[in-house]
């Protein structure tokens, strides 16, 4: 029963198109292809993320990730969704996450691209495609977002989208094993660029 109200909840998010991608809720039928992308980007992700598990990339693992991704869609606490390319290929994903109603009215974004699929735009184009979903559909009124001062590629892709700087936030974050400084910026409905 439980598994049927699941599915029901990850289904009526919508699929959101942009230019060149498509975003849509992960699916168990993306194991492969998921595992596959992150095992061969491991090094490229982790300096950026927080410590993998030891089985992460496991089939178990995605399974339980997903349930998390359900029951945090379920209580609007957090929106996944894999990119794909125009060949329909898993490119990354991104996250609407940490989602404050009442006053607040706020998420925070994540984001991970396959290494061999950085630096072609597809990010870009998918942050623009989020836009009207969190905005209209969710009725946010505020994306926030932290990196590292070291990532050039995420300021990039931050700053290109619209978002703001609005500050610097000490040991913000353990990423990598360690607790590192952010820069924080955010993104309004005024700010979406194009
Ligand atoms: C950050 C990330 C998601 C961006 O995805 P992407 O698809 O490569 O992003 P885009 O191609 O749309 O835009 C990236 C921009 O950064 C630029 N860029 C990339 N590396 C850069 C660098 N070292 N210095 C400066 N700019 C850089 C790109 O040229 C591009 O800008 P442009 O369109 O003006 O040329 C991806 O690089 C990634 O997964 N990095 C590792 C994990 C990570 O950083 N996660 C986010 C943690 S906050």
């Amino acid at each position: 029963m439980a598994f049927f109200r699941s599915l029901a909840a990850a289904e009526s998010v919508p699929t959101l198109a942009g230019d060149g991608v498509t975003l849509r809720t992960p699916q168990m039928a993306d194991f492969p292809a998921w595992s596959a992308l992150r095992d061969q980007s491991r090094g490229f992700l982790q300096p950026w993320e927080p410590t993998w598990p030891p089985d992460d990339t496991s089939r178990l693992a995605f399974r339980k990730r997903l349930k998390r991704y359900v029951r945090e869609l379920e209580s609007d606490q957090a929106y996944p969704f894999f990119v794909f390319g125009r060949d329909g290929a898993l490119l990354g994903g991104v996250t609407v996450s940490q989602i404050r109603r009442g006053v607040s009215q706020t998420c925070s974004l994540g984001y991970w691209m396959g290494e061999r699929h950085a630096g072609r735009g597809h990010m870009t184009a998918a942050v623009k495609a989020l836009a009207p979903f969190v905005f209209d559909t969710l009725k946010l009124r505020r994306v926030e977002a932290a990196c590292l001062p070291h990532n050039f590629a995420s300021i990039r892709l931050l700053e290109k989208s619209g978002f703001k700087r609005e500050g610097y936030a000490r040991e913000y974050l353990c990423i990598d094993g360690r607790w590192q400084d952010h820069l924080l910026y955010a993104l309004l409905r005024g700010d979406v660029v194009g």
